[in-house]
């Protein structure tokens, strides 16, 4: 494990050394291509973000692990939970639509609020109106998050039926590189995209890297997060564009091959650590694990900080960790008018904590009955936590069986390395001839 965090640091940042002559000698190599002037000071830049991330003490590794943005379900109090067993992965926010932010510039702290503890973390924002991605970033900035994240991989009926947002941008590069440029130009951290691999028909390699190589060349994103599985905007639900699509991991590990100045980040059915172990030995530069982390967040993020980021690990129990956020839970219930938020709402995340434990199921009924009177969660607790074994309780971390190799073989299965001229070419052909349904994105 040791050595896969060593070789992608060494490959990775030469900074991870101290390694200064390494350091110049990238840059003074990456200068001399200057037809590619532009992409050599984006890497320039991430170099510099790195070196500053790895000389600050250690205080904010690099995004090996994030926990994905998701909708109702990474709000402040789950950061706050998963904050508690992992110290070092990265945590998005769910998705805030820039026109909320607009609209809601005097009451910004309920959407954009979050505790110092929570670092790192990437602000999600979503929509396809420059001027409001501009304002919105602008007021985000306000609240120092570490990056800002573009919403191009949402398929919902919801948003994408209406104009461009989420996964249908994704058939519009230059529109995401002129809305990345105006996110970027209102902020002062840095940004980036998380898209899928395709959308509908547009699901071939090459496509996918025309959007990477658009938005990339456009705009200051050199981060990408890939959703390895492509998007149908009509005839699935949300949840089964999470499922039905394959995912074709050979395409995110190409990415790497045919981008090596950019960084790309692993999502779509993670489920363990060993895997992302695995993906991260293959080269990955990060990886984002959503459903797991949120559906079993003490297995999926407790082994974070040993295994990925190598840090020495401070062994709680659940029921330590339980205490801590209850402090937090009883200290905000009511902190945005009555009931906003509720003792429901912030019960919610601990719910899924003891997932496949004995008394798991005693304590869910144990916990449905005593949402209905609970006016504090020291009160459900008192009332619930009886339900679980001690044992449960108060044991630590043990590793979990999990499947190691499976990205073993997609070195074999690479689909072709990118063309960009001709391709690029006919891409946008292709794009001219939607421009009148996409008219209403700009
Ligand atoms: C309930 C839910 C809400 C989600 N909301 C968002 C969102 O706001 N923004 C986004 O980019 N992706 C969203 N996603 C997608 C996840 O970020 C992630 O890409 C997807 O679940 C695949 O990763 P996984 O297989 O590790 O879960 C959501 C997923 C779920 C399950």
């Amino acid at each position: 494990m040791k050595t896969a965090m060593h070789t992608l640091l060494c490959t990775l940042i030469p900074i991870y050394h101290g390694n200064a002559a390494a350091y110049r000698k990238s840059i003074s190599m990456l200068h001399d291509a200057s037809a590619q002037f532009k992409r050599v000071q984006s890497l320039k830049r991430k170099l510099e973000i790195n070196t500053e991330t790895c000389l600050d003490g250690g205080k904010s590794h690099p995004p090996l692990f994030s926990v994905a943005p998701m909708m109702d379900w990474t709000d402040n109090h789950y950061r706050t939970l998963a904050r508690l067993i992992s110290r070092h992965a990265w945590l998005y926010t769910e998705m805030v639509v820039a026109e909320t932010i607009v609209h809601q510039k005097d009451n910004l702290d309920r959407f954009l609020a979050f505790s110092p503890d929570q670092h790192p973390i990437v602000l999600q924002i979503g929509g396809s109106n420059l001027e409001n991605l501009a304002k919105a970033a602008e007021l985000a900035n306000l609240y120092s998050y570490d990056e800002i994240n573009f919403n191009c991989g949402c398929p919902s009926g919801k948003v994408a039926g209406h104009g461009c947002f989420g996964a249908r941008l994704m058939f519009n590069p230059k529109l995401v590189g002129h809305a990345m440029s105006a996110i970027a130009a209102n902020s002062d951290v840095p940004v980036s995209v998380k898209c899928r691999i395709g959308v509908d028909d547009r699901d071939s390699y090459n496509e996918l890297c025309d959007f990477i190589y658009t938005v990339s060349s456009q705009s200051p994103t050199n981060h990408f997060v890939i959703h390895a599985r492509k998007a149908l905007l009509s005839g699935l639900s949300p949840a089964e564009n999470r499922k039905v699509p394959p995912l074709k991991y050979e395409y995110y590990f190409a990415l790497l091959r045919d981008f090596p100045e950019l960084q790309f980040t692993l999502n779509g059915g993670i489920t363990c650590i060993n895997q992302v172990d695995a993906a991260i030995r293959q080269g990955a530069s990060g990886v984002m694990v959503g459903r797991a982390a949120y559906n079993n967040p003490w297995f999926t993020l407790g082994h974070v900080d040993v295994a990925i980021y190598g840090v020495p690990f401070h062994r709680c129990s659940r029921r330590q960790i339980i205490e801590q956020y209850q402090e937090y839970a009883d200290s905000v219930i009511g902190k945005f008018g009555s009931n906003k938020p509720n003792v429901r709402q912030l019960v919610k995340p601990l719910l899924n904590l003891f997932h496949s434990e004995p008394g798991n199921s005693r304590w869910k009924r144990a916990a449905d009955a005593a949402l209905r009177h609970c006016k504090t969660v020291r009160s459900f607790l008192e009332e619930t936590l009886p339900n679980l074994p001690d044992e449960v309780l108060d044991s630590t971390l043990v590793n979990s069986p999990c499947d190691h190799e499976r990205f073993a073989d997609v070195d074999a299965i690479l689909p072709p390395p990118y063309r960009s001229s001709g391709e690029q070419l006919a891409y946008e052909e292709g794009e001219g001839t939607r421009q009148g349904s996409l008219l209403s994105c700009l």
